[in-house]
């Protein structure tokens, strides 16, 4: 089976509340392990690619290695840019067989972030692509204390609707309270649900996709320290509302730091267990096994897409 787009992955997950989990992919050991879990759960899958990780592993290297996996999986796997940061290496993106892209022109005012975000959609719909945008700042929970700075960063559910009405994306990335990285929140994890709610009533049918949704387990954190890390204070989305949003119109579900924090463990624990270990793949394959283990933890438990293929 060849690259698909995400279009009847996201119609179908829309319908029926569960969400596609877009994992992020920067060498071989990691595509491995995302792709033979989702095989063995029996999921569809994104693998997505950010502008670091291109720029680490060289955009010829992470296409060649995902086409492996397709050849490999026979999965339905959808190739997407992650934060594509300009209609140039979006264009650059959909050139390379990539199937869905994301044009991130969040951080620009409204009207130049619909300007930019057509010219995308113009460019991959002639050529069969699919593309998220963003609409709103992902910001932590603490930037909440001053609330019209809040609302200023969150997404608003009229300009969702006039953005989706001129721009013709196929779905939108929201900001309801996640971000990226390790550390969410200070206190309390608390996502907008409210507003998520009257985001999926003025557009309904359009995919929204939820980033920075790492849960960031404490078991792993607790690993990493255990053995020579420091990560104090990290904390993620808790699982459950992870479920409750690809109840209200979530169906892509994006997941890195969860990855970075299984595998880092895992190659911890076998540096710590055997010293004298130097061949990496007594340590990078165990690190390959843990993206498995957690990866089918999120398809099977958390994202609910197990079973479909
Ligand atoms: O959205 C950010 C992703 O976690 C990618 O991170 O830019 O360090 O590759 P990166
Ligand atoms: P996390 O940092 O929560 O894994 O989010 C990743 C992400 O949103 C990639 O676009
Ligand atoms: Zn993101």
């Amino acid at each position: 089976m060849p690259l698909i787009t995400s279009k009847s992955l996201f119609e179908q997950a829309y319908k029926n509340d569960y969400a596609i989990g877009a994992f992020n992919v920067n060498n071989m050991e990691i595509i491995q392990g995302i792709v033979d879990a989702a095989k063995e759960e029996r999921s569809p899958l994104i693998l997505q690619v950010s502008a670091g990780a291109r720029k680490y592993a060289n955009p010829i290297y992470l296409r060649k290695l995902v086409e492996a996996a397709v050849e490999d999986s026979s999965l339905p796997i959808v190739l997407h840019l992650d934060h594509g940061e300009s209609f140039d290496i979006c264009k650059q993106c959909v050139d390379d067989g990539f199937t869905s892209v994301m044009i991130d022109a969040s951080h620009h005012p409204f009207e130049e972030n619909i300007k930019i975000t057509k010219q995308v959609v113009d460019y991959a719909h002639a050529h069969g692509v699919v593309v998220e945008a963003e609409l709103g700042r992902l910001a932590g929970i603490e930037d909440a204390v001053n609330v019209s700075a809040a609302d200023a960063a969150f997404t608003d559910p009229e300009q969702a609707q006039e953005f989706v009405e001129k721009t013709g994306v196929d779905s939108l990335a929201v900001a309801i309270g996640t971000s990226h990285g390790a550390y969410k929140f200070k206190e309390e994890p608390r996502l907008d649900f409210e507003r998520l709610k009257n985001i999926a009533a003025k557009i309904p049918g359009t995919p929204l996709v939820l980033h920075g949704a790492s849960t960031v387990l404490p078991e792993f954190v607790e690993l990493c320290n255990k053995n020579g890390g420091k990560i104090p204070g990290a904390q993620g989305v808790p699982e459950k509302m992870i479920r409750e949003a690809s109840a209200h119109g979530v169906c892509k579900v994006n997941i890195d730091t969860d990855l970075r924090l299984a595998m880092t463990a895992a190659i911890r624990r076998e540096f710590a267990e055997d010293p004298t270990n130097f061949d990496p793949r007594k340590y990078l394959g165990p690190g390959r096994d843990a993206i498995k283990k957690m990866v089918q933890h999120k398809i099977k438990n958390v994202l609910g897409s197990s079973g479909l293929l």
